[in-house]
């Protein structure tokens, strides 16, 4: 490995929740021997906690500048992320970035970018705030044969799902407000609710762990915005609690990837995550299942994930994305059978092909069914499209 320069100089691209933690954590932090030279944001009229000189709005300002030789983009705007990256790398600057939309959506472009530049991109604190998952499956499960990586990793949805639960609850509007103003939610909530934020952590996993780079718009995704009381009070019969599933799971030579609300059961470990913790469980052929729990959002927790890239840069760590050379990589596959719980109307719900029904309640309450459908019929099924059926896989461990 190659040594980086003993000061880095770190150019800052926003000073949002995420910026001002790492701003933050750095302070505190003065071993690191990294400092913080110019920092790039949007609006010329916000009130900021450091003098006007330490601001830029020129972003050529941070890219051209030979002193600093490190990146961190912390924007909420993955366009504008995509061109800042891409500029740094192609300037001979390492970057880290906790953009999990620019990540997931520019894979292949990004990678194809750091072969040509030799430039280090490394985005722990894209996929889990705090949890080392990224390096992990990088470096510890390197040879170790993975089968099943799944989690909870989103912490706006795990926040309201918790809420949900509680005899307290004062429903979905209240506990996504609440989420927003303690900084978990993303700037647009419908990619925390709606599961895109999910999908992209799925495909970030998926090319670490099996070494496939997908496309988000590949993962089976559906969100939470239609669960109910009703929904919540199934589950809790059944011993079941509601939590938004990432999984990217090989059958045979085949991959399924999905981010769609799940009925853990209450043994699972998954099931005791609470608010805005995220949890990554890993199956592999020897380890067996073990657990990663860590905050998931917020200034602080993802901030600390992007000190942790900074500190690796300075003993030239990369990301080596040995699966990605793989021979015969998995091809996905969603042609696997799951079992389901699904509530809405006899249409939507005749709409979905079952190949075993478990069970099929019809009160004035409402109608709900539980039983097993191959994921790709679901996927492409009316029921799957309507915003008001709810639909939750149910995990077997
Ligand atoms: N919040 C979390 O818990 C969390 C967790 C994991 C990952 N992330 C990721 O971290 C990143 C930052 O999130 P955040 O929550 O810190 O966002 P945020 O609080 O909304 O802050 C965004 C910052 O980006 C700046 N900005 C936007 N467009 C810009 C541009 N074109 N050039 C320069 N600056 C620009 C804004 O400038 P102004 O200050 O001028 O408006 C603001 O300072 C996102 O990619 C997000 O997905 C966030």
């Amino acid at each position: 490995m190659s040594t980086t320069p003993a000061k880095q100089r770190i150019g800052l691209f926003g000073f949002g929740v995420v910026g001002q933690g790492l701003y933050d954590v750095l302070h505190r932090t003065p071993g690191l021997q990294a400092e913080v030279s110019r920092i790039c944001v949007k609006d010329r009229f916000k009130d900021r906690p450091l003098p006007a000189s330490s601001f830029t709005f020129h972003k050529e300002d941070i890219l051209t500048d030979p002193h600093i030789n490190v990146v961190v983009e912390l924007i909420d705007d993955a366009e504008a992320a995509f061109d800042i990256v891409s500029t740094a790398l192609r300037n001979g600057k390492s970057v880290v970035t906790a953009n999990k939309r620019l990540v997931a959506t520019r894979l292949q472009e990004l990678l194809d970018i750091q072969r040509e530049t030799g430039s280090s991109l490394l985005y722990e604190a894209s996929t889990c705030g705090s949890i080392p998952i990224i390096r992990n499956l990088e470096e510890y499960y390197d040879n170790d044969m993975l089968s099943r990586v799944e989690g909870i990793v989103n912490g706006t949805t795990n926040y309201i799902l918790t809420a949900l639960h509680e005899p307290s609850s004062g429903g979905y509007a209240s506990a996504l407000a609440q989420a927003q103003k303690l900084g978990f939610a993303e700037s647009d909530p419908t990619l925390d609710v709606e599961a895109f934020d999910a999908a992209f952590k799925t495909t970030i996993i998926a090319a670490h762990a099996f070494g496939v780079v997908v496309s988000p718009l590949q993962i089976v995704r559906r969100g939470i915005t239609s669960v109910t009381p009703f929904d919540i009070s199934i589950a809790q019969q059944q011993l079941r609690t509601i939590k938004l599933l990432s999984r990217v799971q090989l059958h045979g030579s085949g991959l399924s990837l999905l981010a769609l609300p799940a009925l853990t059961q209450n043994t699972s470990p998954l099931a005791g995550v609470r608010n805005e913790v995220n949890a990554v469980r890993l199956t592999a052929a020897f380890s067996d299942a073990q657990l990663l729990v860590g905050k998931g959002a917020g200034g602080g927790p993802t901030a600390s994930a992007v000190l942790s890239d900074i500190a690796a840069l300075r003993y030239g760590y990369r990301y080596e994305y040995k699966k990605l050379g793989q021979a015969s990589p998995p091809v996905v596959n969603h042609d696997v059978e799951v079992a389901i719980y699904v509530r809405g109307t006899n249409d939507q719900i005749t709409s979905i092909p079952f190949s075993i029904v478990e069970v099929d309640h019809r009160s004035s309450s409402g109608r709900y069914v539980i039983g097993h459908v191959q994921l790709d019929a679901l996927h492409t099924s009316p029921a799957f499209l309507d915003p008001e059926t709810f639909i939750a896989i149910l995990p077997e461990d």
